[in-house]
Formats: structure tokens, sequence, C-alpha cells
């Protein structure tokens, strides 16, 4: 087939939405709606795509711009929505120089395949008609329009409003795809009359016109494939279709999903073989999951990538990070974007990163809030430690070496190096660069003294009983809370 354009019909407003967001942009598996039509364009390599709107528009060109080849569709506007008809009639000056055949799609019917459309050129290429379309059998067929066929042979679309009793018994209905000839599309529109239950200008009345040139080709399609969005409740199940059938190419390639349906994996996402997925994880955005991987129970991984052998441990949440070879992390560790872990590092339950790079081997075990850090190969951060980045107006870095250790309970105040082979004592709050393979004490020093500890307790506990035997006269509160006498200096540790 010849030079393909596409008109995605987007124009509607999508009343049962109950919405302030147009339809089409309403979230499937974190892509717009009119995210699905754009991207069937493209696989059809369509020429020009030629996108009809009205509700919302401004809403709706923004958020195109932002989708995969955006930049190069065309928006024709329909101020009033007049029917589909009427709105293909708006989009035909953006398409004046089109001669070949014209891709109608509907902007809220997202599951349409190319395989289907495929099949739909195909059985095109034998035909005199300038016309095909793509039917399928509803299990409930109210609002669809039915497909009227004498001898087999197409002979008109009757919309369910205008629909005889007898016609509305039809179980084939139309899915609202069609290829249409540019010439003939452009001199039937002329002939299209609102004289409908409607009012409107249908673009199924063109399906009458074309059958008088020529037996009109269908393909019949699955309901779950050209299941329209009109509600929330068809997003909810066009969106449990889109997740299974991920979940089931997954599976057939070798991934491990345990109990699939509680599974969210979303299209663009790859995963290796061998990996084991546990229940409620979601993997969504532009995530690539390596071979061999354990991704335990209820984490959620964001635009991340995971090389092979990583395991992520239970309710970790991870965005616009990478996670090295043989990596751990979790459980419940937090990883915010620019987050970098080498192979074999590990993150542990409670540790923070935010846009922190950590090498090969590092370690941050347990409780660390690890933000702008550049972490060298073979470091261990201990319990507690803090990065602290921020100083109420701006942010800095934490520079750690290779090989160095970070007792407990640290804090660095950025901008630091902590050079080759240091050694943090625990409870630091280090202010100063530290040179290789130093030791940096940053703490008031101890001091014990003796029998304080006993003389404190007796103090306690004679103030107490003194309280409960007085019954809490003000008197006697004053005169006990004499101070005891300090004792004897003991020797600091
Ligand atoms: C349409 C078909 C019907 C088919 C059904 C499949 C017509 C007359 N009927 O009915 O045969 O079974 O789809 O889902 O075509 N739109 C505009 N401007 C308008 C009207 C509609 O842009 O003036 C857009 C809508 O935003 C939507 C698409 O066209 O994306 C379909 O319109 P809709 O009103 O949903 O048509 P249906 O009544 O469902
Ligand atoms: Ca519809």
């Amino acid at each position: 087939m010849s030079r393909i354009a596409t008109l995605i019909l987007a124009a509607g407003q999508g009343t049962r939405m109950k919405s302030q967001l147009p339809k089409v942009l309403h979230p499937l598996c974190g892509a717009p709606l009119i995210a699905y039509p754009l991207q069937l364009a493209a696989q059809m390599k369509s020429e020009t795509t030629v996108l009809v709107v009205g509700h919302g528009r401004d809403a709706v060109q923004r958020a195109v711009a932002q989708c995969p080849g955006g930049d190069r569709v065309r928006f024709a506007v329909q101020t009033e929505q007049r029917g589909t008809g009427h709105a293909v009639m708006c989009a035909l000056p953006a398409l004046k120089e089109h001669d070949g055949w014209m891709l109608i799609l509907s902007g809220d019917v997202p599951l349409l395949t190319h395989r289907t459309l495929q099949r739909l050129q195909r059985q095109m290429q034998g035909s005199t008609a300038p016309l095909g379309f793509v039917t399928f059998v509803p299990g409930n067929s109210a609002g669809y329009g039915r497909v009227v066929r004498e001898n087999d042979e197409v002979r008109a679309i009757v919309e369910h409003r205008d629909c005889t009793p007898k016609q509305r018994a039809i179980k084939e209905a139309n899915a609202g795809t069609y290829l249409i000839e540019a010439a003939f599309l452009r001199s039937a529109l002329k002939k299209l009359r609102q004289d409908n239950a409607q009012n409107e200008f249908f673009l199924t009345d063109l399906v009458a016109m074309a059958a008088q040139r020529g037996a009109v080709p269908t393909v019949q399609a699955d309901e779950a494939e050209v299941h329209g969005i009109n509600d929330r409740v068809d997003l909810a199940q066009v969106e449990r279709v889109l997740l299974s059938q991920k979940a089931q190419t997954l599976m057939r390639n070798g991934v491990t999903l345990h109990d699939p349906d509680t599974i969210c994996i979303h299209p663009a996402v790859s995963v290796g073989p061998d990996t084991d997925i546990g229940r409620g994880v979601h993997i969504t955005g532009q995530s690539r999951i390596g071979a061999g991987c354990h991704i335990e129970p209820g984490v959620l991984l964001h635009d991340t990538v995971v090389a092979d052998g990583a395991r992520v441990r239970a309710y970790s949440v991870i965005e616009g990070s990478h996670i090295g070879a043989g990596a751990q992390v979790g459980p419940m560790a937090r990883l915010r974007p620019g987050s970098r872990l080498g192979d074999n590092a590990h993150v542990g339950n409670w540790v923070e990163l935010k846009n922190t790079v950590m090498g090969d081997n590092s370690k941050a075990s347990h409780l660390a809030y690890l933000g702008d850090g550049d972490i060298g190969d073979n470091a261990n951060i201990g319990a507690g430690v803090i990065f602290c980045n921020y100083d109420g107006y701006l942010k800095h870095r934490t520079t750690i070496e290779e090989d160095v250790f970070v007792g407990s309970d640290c804090q660095l105040i950025a901008p630091v190096t902590l050079h080759r082979g240091a050694y943090i004592a625990s409870g630091a709050t280090v202010t100063h660069d530290v040179p290789e393979d130093a030791m940096a004490i940053a703490r008031a020093r101890q001091v014990n003294r003796a029998d304080m500890g006993r003389l404190f307790r007796e103090r306690q506990a004679a103030e107490k009983a003194l309280r409960a035997a007085a019954n809490e006269s003000p008197k006697a509160r004053r005169k006990s809370t004499a101070r005891p006498k300090p004792p004897a200096k003991g020797k600091p540790r």
C-alpha cells in the first residue's frame, strides 16, 4: 500500500470521565491515552499525522509535544463537536497535499495493534473498494454502530440510535478504525448529511457510499483490542488487559512472576530471563531489569536500571537510579533520582540516597542519608551516617575516596572530602577534609565521674518517694530539688 497519512480523532469532551483533564490525557500505564494511537501511526510509517483537537486542546497539544515523535504531529481544531464526519472535514486542510491512503483512528482506543492494521491493509490490496474498516463482536453492543451486511457483503454502518429492531440484533459492530483512499474521502465527505438521531455528520455514512464501488473489506478484532475508553471503568479494564499482556510476554520469555495479577510492569520495561519478581512489585517508566535478578515483594522501581544478578529487597522505593551487577538494596531502602550503585555494592535498610554515586563493593548497611555524594570503591559507611548536603541555601557534595571507613553516627558537613583510606571514628562531625590514611576523631572527650551514677539514682529515688508521701505539697517539692554534692572528678577514659 502506498503512502499513508493518519488522522486521529480526539476533539470529544469525554463527559463520562467526569474529569477536568481531557479524556485523551488520562494516563494508561503511565502514558497518556493519546500516546497509543500516535505510536500506532508511527508503526504504520504514517507520513503525516494530524490530530483533531477541541476540548482542552492546549493541554492536549502540550502533552503530545512530550510524546515520542510528537513534535511532528499537526493539529486541526474542531471547535464544535458536530460528529466524527465533521471532525475529519476539519482535518482535511492539514492534509491537502496527501494523495495516498488515510488511516483514521480514535484517540480513545489505545490497545489496537499494528498487526490488525496490517491485516486490514492486506485485505484492501485485493479490493476495488476505496474504504476498509475494523469490526468486532462486543459483549454488549449498546452504543456501537452495527455492520449491516447483505449476502455477507457490507452495505452500511447504522448507528445504535438509528437502528431498526432487526438491525439492533446484529452482533457485529464498528470499531471506529478505517483505511480510506484520500480522493474518495474528500469527495464523499461533501455528500454527508446530518439526517440522523444525533443530528451529526457521521463518518460511518461513508461506508454505504464505498460499498457502491466494490466489496468493502473488513477485519475482525477481539473486543479487548478495540475497547474504547468512555469512563474510568473502561480505563481500569484496559489497563488490566495491558498489564496482563505484558506479564504474559515476560513469563514466556523466562521471567518468574509470583501472583502476576498483583504485579504492575509497564509496557516499555524490559526484564531479563531468570529474574524473579515478587508480589505487589511495580516497575514503571523506562526501567530495564537484567537477568537473574531478584525483585522482592512490594518494591517500586521507576526509570531504573538493575544490572544482572542484583537483588532489590522488599518494599524498597527506587527512582531514576542505576543498580550495579550483583548489588543488593533494601529492604526498605530509598534511592532517589541520580543514584548509581557499583557492582556488588550494598545498601541496607532505611538508607536513603539522592544523586549519589557509590563505587563497587561499597556498603551502607543501615539507617543513613547519603545525598549529593561521590563514594569510591570498597568504602564502608556506618549506621546513622548523614551527608549534610544542604546549608539552607545551597547544596554541596561529599566526596569519599576508595577504602574509606566512616564509623557509625557521623555527620559529614559538605563540601568535604575524605581521602583514600581515611578512617572516621564513630560519632564525628566532620567539617574539614581528612587526608589519606588519617583517622579523624571529632567529638567531645569522654569524662567518667566516680560514683556519680549511684548518687544520681539515689537522689531521684528519694525525690520520687517524697512527692508520693507529701501528696505533692509545693513546699515539699521545693525542698527536695536540692542538688547532690558533685563527687570527686573521675579519670577520663
Ligand atoms: C463511533 C462510531 C460507531 C462505533 C464507535 C466505536 C460514528 C458516527 N460512530 O461512535 O459506529 O461503533 O465509534 O467506538 O463515528 N470525535 C471528534 N469530534 C466529534 C465527535 C467525535 O473528534 O465531533 C472523536 C471523539 O473524541 C472520539 C472519536 O471521535 O475519539 C469517536 O467519537 P465518539 O463520540 O466516541 O463516537 P461513538 O458514538 O462512540
Ligand atoms: Ca466512543
